[in-house]
Formats: structure tokens, sequence, C-alpha cells
């Protein structure tokens, strides 16, 4: 008889130099569930499903049981013929080759020494066909946008007949509208009797979808539950150990002074028309689809897409962009949406990524003052509470959320006069997400404008006065915070 659990965990520890990872964690997924892993950044999630999808081996006395079976997972293929599929955040499917050829590649069933491409597409549409995507198969990945990669590997997982598909933070860079495709398709996979193990930090989404949950803190097991029992406001003390509460800060001032004003700004192909203003101590956000404009346009204010007319008016003074070193000599600073491409010097120290936007500040006669750099260093790990505090730490080995938050703080440290911010705590947890936004509302109060991008609608509706919401490069509508909700910005959003 089958097991009612198709995976059981128990004892998984993971030391990486020194640092327990993971202490003793056990995990018990039951067969078709939709399962949530939640805890604070660095809390070992993502360190777990590696473990589970055999990137990982965990240190001695770890059990692993699959269909009640004990066993060992020695490699990620090894996992994936064991039923265990991961889809991690960056994708990692193979850009150049077609749709078909990422689904298939590496099953047996078909990915013999003399390749029957009939039967590679014919299996490839059968998989997407069951996740209700209307992808030809023949397409190369790379031309595809991102929320329809996640569903070639979805697909993918599928075709490996697996029975547990994990997903780490998958709509972290998904839209209002791409999520909800994403939540049918959970659904679905649960009705195939597919389990699911999901990371997330978005509350609402766990509630959403699954239907158990575990918390991890501090690589350590706390407990799990049934969601149905358990209270949010519980779930974020079992995370963070303490009580944690979110007040939505008002605005103390916004003066009538306008910071910046953008008058009939063009490009052809990615926003038309656009005229917004943003007032001394205001936080305006700006949401929409993926790919409605939002991030060109504020990239467009930061030089690096240069619009094809319009105006961009400093503090009454039209002023002309041509480049990011200009916006920055005019007190502009952008938060980038992809931080590992743009934000982030993956080998180099948290303390060096933290001042390099101020190395003109810390550097005398061509010598960086080391004094200077670390107080920064520390000012802003200190604010941000990135975790550990070691700020000689290479950026590329801290987890998920706590590189968002020294990309955060990197544009922090250099006093801007306006911040754009672009997804900023996209992968962070709820406790550091209310410290980013207080940190968001207090530079505002010191009177810098923030332009917020935010596909989160909780996100936008906490931190912004006013909410500009965009569709098919056009500002469709203009809300007060007073009276915004969820579902009438969704709608805007969808071209309703
Ligand atoms: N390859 C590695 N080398 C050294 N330390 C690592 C490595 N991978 C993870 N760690 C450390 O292990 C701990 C757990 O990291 P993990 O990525 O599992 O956290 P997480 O719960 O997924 O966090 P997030 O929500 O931010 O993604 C962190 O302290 C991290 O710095
Ligand atoms: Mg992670």
């Amino acid at each position: 008889m089958a097991s009612e659990y198709i995976v059981n965990l128990k004892h998984i520890s993971k030391t990486f130099g020194g640092i327990k990872a993971l202490n003793d964690v056990s995990l018990d997924i039951k067969r078709g569930e939709v399962h949530a892993l939640v805890g604070e950044n660095g809390a070992g999630k993502s360190t777990l499903i590696k473990v589970l999808a055999g990137v990982h081996f965990p240190d001695d006395g770890a059990e692993i049981y699959i269909d009640g079976e004990r066993t060992v997972i020695k490699n990620p293929m090894d996992a994936i013929r064991k039923g265990i599929s991961v889809i991690y955040q960056d994708i990692s499917l193979f850009p150049n080759l077609t749709i078909a050829e990422n689904i298939c590649i590496g099953n047996d069933t078909v990915w013999k020494k003399h390749l029957n491409w009939a039967e590679i597409n014919a299996l490839a549409e059968q998989a997407l066909a069951k996740v209700g995507a209307k992808i030809d198969p023949a397409m190369l990945l790379k031309d595809l946008n991102l929320a329809s990669q996640q569903i070639v590997a979805i697909a993918r997982a599928i075709s490996f007949n697996s029975s547990l598909i994990i997903m780490d933070e998958p709509t972290s860079s998904l839209s209002a509208g791409e999520v909800e495709t994403l939540y049918k398709i959970i659904e679905t996979l649960r009705n195939e009797n597919i389990a699911v193990l999901f990371i997330s930090h978005k509350f609402d989404e766990i509630y959403r979808v699954a239907s158990r949950v575990t918390v991890l803190r501090d690589g350590r097991y706390i407990s799990s539950h049934d969601l149905a029992a358990v209270e949010r406001q519980e779930l974020i003390r079992l995370m963070v150990g303490r009580n944690v509460e979110y007040l939505t800060m008002k605005a103390e001032r916004i003066s009538e002074q306008q910071i910046l004003k953008v008058n009939r700004l063009c490009k052809e192909g990615n926003f038309y028309n656009i005229s917004f203003e943003l007032r001394k101590g205001e936080i305006v956000g700006i949401t929409g689809l993926v790919g409605s404009g939002r991030s060109e346009i504020a990239k467009a204010i930061f030089g690096l897409n240069i619009p094809d007319s319009g105006e961009i008016i400093l503090e009454g003074q039209p002023i002309v962009i041509k480049s990011a070193a200009d916006a920055v000599k005019h007190g502009i600073s952008y938060i980038p949406e992809n931080r590992q491409l743009e934000g982030l010097l993956a080998k180099n120290s948290v303390c060096q990524n933290m001042t390099l936007a101020v190395l003109d500040e810390i550097c005398k006669y061509g010598c960086i003052d080391t004094k200077k750099e670390t107080a920064i260093a520390r000012e802003y790990t200190e604010k941000l509470d990135v975790r550990p505090r070691d700020i000689d730490k290479p950026v590329g080995q801290l987890s998920g959320g706590n590189q968002q938050k020294v990309v955060l703080g990197k544009w922090l440290a250099t006093n801007p006069k306006i911040l754009i911010a672009d997804e900023p705590t996209s992968g962070v947890d709820i406790g550091a997400k209310i410290e980013i936004h207080k940190t968001l509302r207090q530079l505002a109060n010191k009177g810098i404008g923030v332009v917020v991008i935010s596909s989160e609608l909780p996100e936008i509706l906490a931190v912004s006065d006013r909410i500009l919401i965009m569709h098919r490069g056009n500002i469709v509508s203009a809300m007060n915070k007073e009276g915004a909700t969820q579902e009438a910005i969704l709608a805007k959003a969808l071209g309703a």
C-alpha cells in the first residue's frame, strides 16, 4: 500500500564551513498536498530543498524516505528519477534549446541514442496540455517571458512523472495575472495527486494555495500546521520568534513642493504619454502587469532607457538625462529589479557592495578610507537587519533575501533626492519587509520623493500615498491610498 506521505525527512543537518545552515530538521509531505515552507531570510529553506533535490548532500545522521522507503538522493538526476523535481527561481533551463528539448532532455523514455523528434514533440505537447499552456514546443526557450519559462519547467516536471514538485519563491518575478495562472496550475497538480512544496514570503499566497505549512527558524524545525488552524499573526510569530506588529505608516507631511514631474514621456514599444508628478515626502506606487511598462519608465528616468519624446522636470527645471551618471548627479537613485545581474558583485564582500555607489565619497587621493567604508556598511547592515551581521562575507553566500537588503543599502547610502525602487522587497521575509517599508517611509519623511514599483498589491497598498496603475504602456488610473483596494487595482491592471 502506498504511504500517506510522499516524503519524510528526518534529522537533516547541513554545515557550510562551520556554519549550521540546517540543524536536525524534519519535514513530512503528504501525497498530493500543497505544503508551504516558511521562515525568515537565511532560515534554511533553500538549503533544505537542495538536500531533497540532490544538490547538497546532508551531514551524517540524515534519514530520507520517499513513499515510506528509506533512500539516499545521490544527485539532481537521481532526485528527478525518484519523482522529485525542483523549479528554481532562476528557472535554470537551456535558453538556446527549444521548449520540446527543454522538457524532454534527460528523459530516458524519449532521450535516447537516436532521437525521435516526433516522439519528443508529442511528449512535450502532452505535458504542456496538462498544465493548460498554449505554447508552441518548437519555440526557443529564450523567446518566452519568465512566467512562460516557469510553466515549461513545470511541464518538464510533469513529463518526468514527478510526485513532488518543489517551487522556490515561484511568484517573486510574476505579475498579478501570471500569478493567477500559476495558482491554477498548482490546482491542476493537486487534482493529479502531485504534491507541491511551496516556498514563499507572501502570506496572502500561502493561505490561498497551501493546505499545510512547516516553519523553519535559524536552521531549525519549529512546527507544522494545517493552515486552516493557524492564524497569520501566529505564523509570523513562529517564524520570527517574537511578536511583530505591522502598522502601515502614514506620510508625516507631503509638501506642496513638486520634486519631479514627468511630462508626456513616450518611447515606442515601451510606454506612451506618461505624465505624473512626485512631491517631496511622497511615495508614489506604480503597479501593473509585468510588461506593462513600469520598469521601462523607471529606467527612462534613470537614464538607462532614452525616451523618444517628453520631458523630465526636476525641482521645476527641465533636465536632460542621457546616462545613469547624469541621473546620479541630479540626485536620482534607482534600485533595479534584476539585482543578480544589475546590482551585485557576488564574489565581493557585503562591505564592498554596500559602498559601491558612494566610492567617490569614501575615496581620498585614490585610496579607500576603510574606516568610512566600514562605518557605512555597518550602518546599513544594522538598519536593514542583514544576516549574518558579517560585512566581510561574500555577498554570493548570503541567502536570497539578504542579498536584496545589501542592494537596497547600497542605494540608500547615496542619500538621494529621488529614490526609484523596482520590486524592493522581492524575496524578502516579512520582518525585513516591514523594516524596508519603514525605511522607505522614513526616507520620504526626510523629504525624499520615492517611487516604488511593485507587483505585490498588498505592498503597493501598504507603502504608497498615491497609486498609478499601468496597462500596456499607459497609465490607466491614478488612485489615492484611501479607498484603493486590491480588487480595484487588479481590475484596472488587467485593462478592465
Ligand atoms: N553555499 C553556501 N556556502 C555558505 N553558506 C551558505 C551557502 N548556502 C547557504 N548558506 C547559508 O546557509 C543559511 C541558510 O541559507 P538559505 O539560502 O537556505 O536560506 P533561505 O531560508 O532560503 O533564505 P531566503 O528566504 O533569503 O531565500 C544562510 O545563513 C546562508 O548564508
Ligand atoms: Mg532561499
